[in-house]
């Protein structure tokens, strides 16, 4: 049997799934990128991972803007959990934002941070998965999913939705993903991916080949994780371009 590096194993980011959500630390608010965010129960709690604040930075969203702000296009996100990332672009400028979660509580989550920073006018936030929550000819300038990495058993049946933040079973959401981000695209729009090293990336290369996507690497960076000694995990922003 192959050997699988324990930052891949499912079941440690099961264990870290179910510990985020007991923790006594839990907040109800707490702060990233310079504000304030509410976070409910349930709900992808940024405090315990990088993955948010990585996800800000290769979006450049953690840079200074300056000018008139209308100008960043429209933003779709997945698996928008609190909404820091759709809320921190709509203040960036890009408008109008859609946040979508296959988690309920993760929407209503999304929207009160949205009227926390005084962007209901910008920000929409669906339920749904994946794409299912959006209109057929809704179209976005930027497709952002900062995705459930983590690879799960095919048949893993999810003792919560909560778990869906982290293991993707079978890879069966990132198969529709690299299918369908591409078709929501504007012309000269961009479909991405943040990925992790947490992942199998040679599977999900497997899963772009046979549905005729190439995968580009547009930035990646290095972050130590802590939770468990000194994981190193490289993090990627994958663009889906596809190839026929
Ligand atoms: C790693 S969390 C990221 C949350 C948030 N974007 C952030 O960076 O804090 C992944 C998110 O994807 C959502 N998700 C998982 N599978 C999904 C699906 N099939 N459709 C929509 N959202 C999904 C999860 O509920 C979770 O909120």
């Amino acid at each position: 049997m192959p050997h699988t590096p324990q930052v891949q194993d499912y079941r440690r980011s099961l264990e870290r799934s179910r510990q985020s959500l007991g923790r006594a630390d839990r907040p109800a608010v707490f702060s990233l990128a310079g504000r304030q965010w509410d976070l409910l129960d349930e709900v992808f709690a940024p405090v315990y991972s990088p993955s948010t604040g990585v996800a800000l930075d290769f979006l450049g969203l953690t840079e200074p803007v300056g000018g008139d702000r209308s100008h960043r296009g429209s933003f779709l996100e997945i698996g928008c959990g609190t909404g820091v990332i759709a809320v921190t672009a709509a203040l960036a400028g890009h408008g109008p934002v859609v946040a979508s979660d296959i988690n309920p509580r993760a929407v209503r989550n999304a929207a009160g941070n949205a009227r926390r920073h005084g962007m209901t006018d910008r920000v929409r936030t669906v339920h749904g998965d994946l794409f299912s929550g959006l209109g057929d000819d809704e179209r976005f300038d930027t497709v952002f999913w900062s995705s459930n990495y983590v690879l799960g058993p095919d048949h893993y049946e999810y003792r919560s939705v909560h778990e869906r933040a982290y293991v993707d079973a079978g890879y069966r959401s990132h198969r529709r993903y690299l299918e369908q981000a591409p078709h929501r695209t504007t012309p000269g729009g961009r479909a991405l991916l943040h990925f992790s090293s947490r992942g199998d990336r040679r599977l999900l290369a497997g899963i772009a080949e046979q549905t005729g996507r190439e995968l580009r690497v547009l930035s990646s960076c290095q972050v130590r994780e802590g939770e468990y000694g000194n994981d190193v995990v490289e993090h990627q922003l994958l663009q889906i371009v596809p190839t026929t």
